[in-house]
């Protein structure tokens, strides 16, 4: 009897050492992430090991994240929800069934996922868009483009560009029962990088005519730059998003090359005929005081030029809009970002919002001091933690009154 209960007392407090992570004070119920991030982390461990073997590669692996969270299209009395294609991408369709008074919003979703796992019918993306359909009256098109590291840049761009382009004509839009005055595009983490891509690419181009009234992103991915930035530093073992993780998506994105990988870790990445890109990501200019702390900015150290020319993606607009010169951020609509102090990704969004401001376009940006990178999207079902749905419902009200 003694023998039994010490071995649940020691098993016991192997599993809680094993979940036991860091968490910063600030965020309430950390047992919860504390929970999600063991989960993420074992599902690492295993990639890496599968990885190793050579068995799969560490995407593959981290994609039964999306299937474990795969739910089938299902409507619901407010919600009429479909899986179809439109322009030969896969996407999924959320259409409200209020009685229409007059014509509807439409968001175009793109979810996270780092470019390599992710699918409009997890869970907590099918929940967001079900929210957002019913919530708004809007039609939502949360798009299944192709993923890493079967597909590589600009594949993922190229799908959710080509669904938002056809989305926008006129024929369409009124097929829908749209208002072409009323679109935004949105996204968060990898989707929201995607969504300020397409929304930077729309402006130049000419067969485009219906203009996008807003653009949200939700802590999204902006630069390629710098992997160094306070928000990298503070933040690098950050559950369910560190650093290494995020460097892994990024270079993923482009090639599964490590050497690219590896670049980027030592953040030597970028040759010295790129350097003008860095004013466009200097923190020490564009972070507010409070952020940069006592973070000392040092001068980028360049790399080979080999590797930009093997993978131009990385330095391409379509891949890091935060490159893009003040004159091409001009014509951007109305923006939404939230950013997230627990985040890597915290310091691009923040800069981007700086920029914007900067060339005049209207931002709404909301700064969650007890947020962290995720949050949004999966915490925010009524179960998970207060943080999840403050943030889902401040992202819905601001579409409410903006788009
Ligand atoms: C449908 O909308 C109503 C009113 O907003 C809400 O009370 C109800 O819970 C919704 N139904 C579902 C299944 O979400
Ligand atoms: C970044 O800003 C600092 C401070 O204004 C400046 O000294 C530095 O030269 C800038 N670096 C780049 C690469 O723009």
């Amino acid at each position: 009897m003694g023998a039994k209960l010490l071995c649940l007392c020691i098993a016991f407090t192997l599993v809680a050492y094993y979940i036991y992570t860091p968490i910063p004070e600030n965020i309430e119920q950390p047992w919860k992430l504390m929970l999600i991030s063991a989960v993420f982390r074992t599902l690492g461990n295993v990639a890496e090991v599968a990885e190793q073997l050579g068995l799969a590669n560490y995407m593959d692996v981290m994609k039964l994240f999306s299937t474990a969270e795969y739910t089938a299209p299902t409507s619901d009395e407010n919600v009429t929800v479909t899986d179809k294609e439109i322009s030969g991408v896969a996407v999924r369709l959320f259409l409200p069934q209020k009685p229409r008074d007059g014509l509807r919003r439409a968001v175009l979703y793109f979810h996270g996922g780092g470019w390599c796992f992710g699918d409009a019918g997890m869970t907590a993306y099918d929940l967001l868009s079900r929210r957002t359909a019913s919530q708004l009256n809007a039609v939502v098109v949360s798009v299944n483009y192709r993923l890493a590291p079967k597909h590589h840049f600009p594949v993922q761009f190229e799908d959710v560009y080509s669904v938002s382009k056809f989305f926008l004509q006129s024929r369409v839009l009124s097929q829908y029962s749209v208002d072409p005055t009323r679109v935004c595009v949105a996204g968060d983490s990898a989707g929201g990088n995607l969504a300020a891509a397409v929304a930077q690419k729309l402006l130049e181009d000419s067969e485009v005519t219906t203009k996008l009234k807003a653009q949200a992103l939700i802590y999204p991915a902006l630069q390629t730059l710098d992997m160094n930035l306070p928000s990298y530093h503070q933040n690098a073992d950050m559950p369910i998003l560190s650093k290494s993780l995020m460097i892994r998506f990024w270079s993923e994105y482009f090639t599964s090359d490590p050497s690219l990988r590896e670049a980027m870790t030592s953040n030597r990445h970028v040759p010295a005929q790129w350097g003008h890109l860095f004013q466009f990501v200097n923190w020490s200019t564009l972070l507010p005081d409070r952020m940069k702390k006592d973070h000392v900015y040092t001068d980028p150290v360049y790399g080979s030029p080999a590797l930009a020319k093997k993978y131009p993606g990385f330095l391409d607009l379509r891949a890091a809009p935060l490159l893009a010169a003040e004159a091409q951020l001009r014509a951007l609509p109305p923006t939404y970002i939230l950013t997230c102090e627990h985040d890597v990704l915290r310091d691009d969004g923040v800069m981007y919002a700086t920029r914007l401001r900067a060339a005049g376009v209207p931002v709404s940006h909301e700064h969650a001091e007890d947020g962290f990178h995720g949050a949004l999207t999966f915490t925010a079902s009524p179960t998970d933690m207060p943080v999840g749905l403050r943030l889902m419902n401040n992202y819905l009200q601001w579409l409410e009154e903006h788009l």
